[in-house]
C-alpha cells in the first residue's frame, strides 16, 4: 500500500456494501462498519453499527478517512453527512435535507411539481374517507404510500376502489398518507452520481421485487438485478438524467439544499413517456451490485471529486458488457426468515467468473460462514450480453448451498 493511497470509510455492510467494497479496494484502503465475513476480505473492520451516527462521526474524527461512503439512506435520513461535514471529513451522501427526497415521499412529489419532473398524479389525504372520495374520481384505483421510510413495507397497489380505505387506515397511524395514479410499464432504475451541481449518470439496471418467478408474491428487497435494462439504451437514460435527475438536482440546489451522493431515480416506462414512481437517495441494491461490476477505473477518486463538487469535466468508464445478480435469501423471506444455516461452497469455483456478494452473513461460533438475514448472497456476473451474464450467475448459484436456500430462476428472463 502506497503512503498516498486513500483511506475509505464505508459504512453499511450488506450486499450493496460488499460491491462497494470490491469497488474502492482496487484503488483505496477501505474500512468498514461492522463488515459481513465478504467485506471483511476487502477491508479493515471498524466495530461501530452502520446507524450509529454519533460512533461513526467519533470515529471519523480521530481516523481521518479521506472520504465516508454511506451505503444505506437511515443514517443519511438522520443527519450523519451534516455531520461528517461539521467535523471537517469529506462525504459521498446527502445532507438530511436533501435526504428527506428519499425520506419523505410527500416531499419528493411536491419537488418533482415544482422542478416540472413527469410523475403520477396525487394527493395527500388525512382520512379513509376522504382517499375514497379521491380515488373516485380517478381512472384506476390509487396506489397507496406511506410518507415516511418504511422498509420497502409502505406501497400498497389494490386492484379495487374498495380496498383503498382500508390500506390508507392501515397506514394513516404513521402519517398522512400519499394517493398516487396507478401507472402501467416496465419499470428501470436510473442513479446519478451528483456533486451537488453536475450529475453523471450510471446505465441503466432493472430490479426484481417479486419474490416468486413471473414477479409473483410479496415484495422484497430486491431479488436480482440486471444491467442494462432491455430496452432502454444510452440515449434514454440520458433522456431521463436530463428530464429528472438534473431538474431534481436543480430545485435542490435552489432550495439551498444540493444533493451530494447517489441520486436513485425509480421510473416507469410508460406509453406517455418515462414517469418517475420514486426516488432514493442512495444506491439501490440489488442494483449497485450490477452497476459497480461494470464500472471501471478508479472509482474512489471520481467519489471523492463527487463528494468535493468537482465532477465537472469527468465521466464514467463503462465496461460495455452486461452484468447479471441472482440474490439468494434465506427460507421464509420476506416474511419470518430463520437464520444461523451454514453457507458451502462460497469460495469454490469462481472459474466461471462471476463473484459471490455476501449481504446478510456472519461468522458462526466454529468459524464457518452462516446465513445472518433475509437476504443471504448475491451472485454477480458479467456476459457481453444480459442473457450471458444472466447464465454465467447461475452457473455459479449452482455450487452455493445453505438450508432452505431461495432464489428466483427467471431473473433478467421476464418481460416486466
Ligand atoms: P416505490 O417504493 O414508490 O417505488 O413503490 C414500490 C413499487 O410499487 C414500485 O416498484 C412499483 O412496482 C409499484 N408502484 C409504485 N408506484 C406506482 C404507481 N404510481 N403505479 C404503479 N405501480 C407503482
Ligand atoms: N432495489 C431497490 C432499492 O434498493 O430500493
Amino acid at each position: 500500500m502506497s503512503a498516498a493511497q486513500m483511506r475509505v470509510l464505508l459504512v453499511g455492510n450488506g450486499g450493496r456494501e460488499h460491491a462497494l467494497a470490491l469497488a474502492l479496494s482496487r484503488t483505496a484502503e477501505v474500512w468498514c462498519t461492522r463488515p459481513n465475513p465478504g467485506i471483511a476480505a476487502l477491508a479493515r473492520a471498524v466495530d461501530v453499527a452502520p446507524l450509529d451516527v454519533a460512533g461513526i462521526v467519533e470515529f471519523a474524527r480521530s481516523a481521518r478517512p479521506d472520504l465516508v461512503v454511506v451505503g444505506p439512506e437511515a443514517p443519511l435520513c438522520a443527519g450523519l453527512a451534516d455531520e461528517l461535514l461539521a467535523a471537517g471529513v469529506a462525504v459521498l451522501g446527502p445532507r438530511q435535507a436533501a435526504a428527506r427526497i428519499e425520506g419523505s415521499k410527500i416531499f419528493a412529489k411536491a419537488l418533482m411539481d415544482e422542478a416540472r419532473i413527469p410523475t403520477a398524479g396525487w394527493t395527500v389525504v388525512q382520512s379513509p374517507a376522504d382517499a375514497l372520495e379521491w380515488a373516485r374520481g380517478r381512472a384506476a384505483p390509487p396506489v397507496v404510500k406511506a410518507d415516511g421510510l418504511m422498509a420497502g413495507k409502505g406501497v400498497i397497489v389494490p386492484d379495487t376502489v374498495d380496498e383503498v380505505p382500508a390500506a390508507v387506515e392501515g397506514l394513516l397511524p404513521a402519517g398522512p398518507v400519499l394517493l398516487e395514479d396507478r401507472l402501467i410499464g416496465p419499470e428501470v432504475s436510473v442513479i446519478g452520481l451528483c456533486d451537488g451541481r453536475d450529475v453523471l449518470a450510471l446505465p441503466s439496471a432493472r430490479d426484481h421485487k417479486r419474490i416468486y418467478d413471473g414477479d409473483k408474491g410479496p415484495n422484497t428487497g430486491g431479488m436480482g438485478a440486471i444491467s442494462p435494462a432491455p430496452g432502454v439504451d444510452d440515449a434514454l437514460v440520458e433522456v431521463i438524467r436530463r428530464t429528472v435527475l438534473v431538474p431534481a438536482l436543480a430545485a435542490l440546489a435552489a432550495r439551498g439544499t444540493p444533493f451530494v451522493g447517489f441520486l436513485y431515480a425509480g421510473v416507469m416506462l410508460t406509453p406517455q413517456g418515462p414517469r418517475v414512481l420514486e426516488f432514493n437517495c442512495r444506491l439501490g441494491d440489488p442494483e449497485a451490485q450490477v452497476l459497480l461490476a461494470r464500472l471501471r477505473g478508479d472509482v474512489a477518486r471520481l467519489f471523492l471529486d463527487a463528494a468535493n463538487g468537482q465532477l465537472a469535466g469527468s465521466s464514467l468508464d463503462v465496461d460495455p458488457r452486461a452484468a447479471a445478480c441472482v440474490v439468494l435469501a434465506a427460507p421464509g423471506y420476506p416474511g419470518v426468515t430463520s437464520l444461523g444455516g451454514e453457507i458451502s461452497g462460497l469460495w469454490a469455483g469462481d472459474a466461471v467468473g462471476a463473484q459471490v456478494l455476501h449481504a446478510g452473513t456472519r461468522r458462526g461460533a466454529d468459524g464457518a460462514v452462516e446465513t445472518a438475514g433475509g437476504r443471504v448472497l448475491g451472485v454477480t456476473a458479467l456476459g457481453h450480453d444480459v442473457a450471458a451474464a444472466v447464465s454465467a450467475a447461475y452457473r455459479r448459484v449452482e455450487g452455493v448451498r445453505f438450508p432452505g436456500m431461495q432464489f428466483r430462476k427467471d431473473i433478467g428472463a421476464t418481460a416486466h
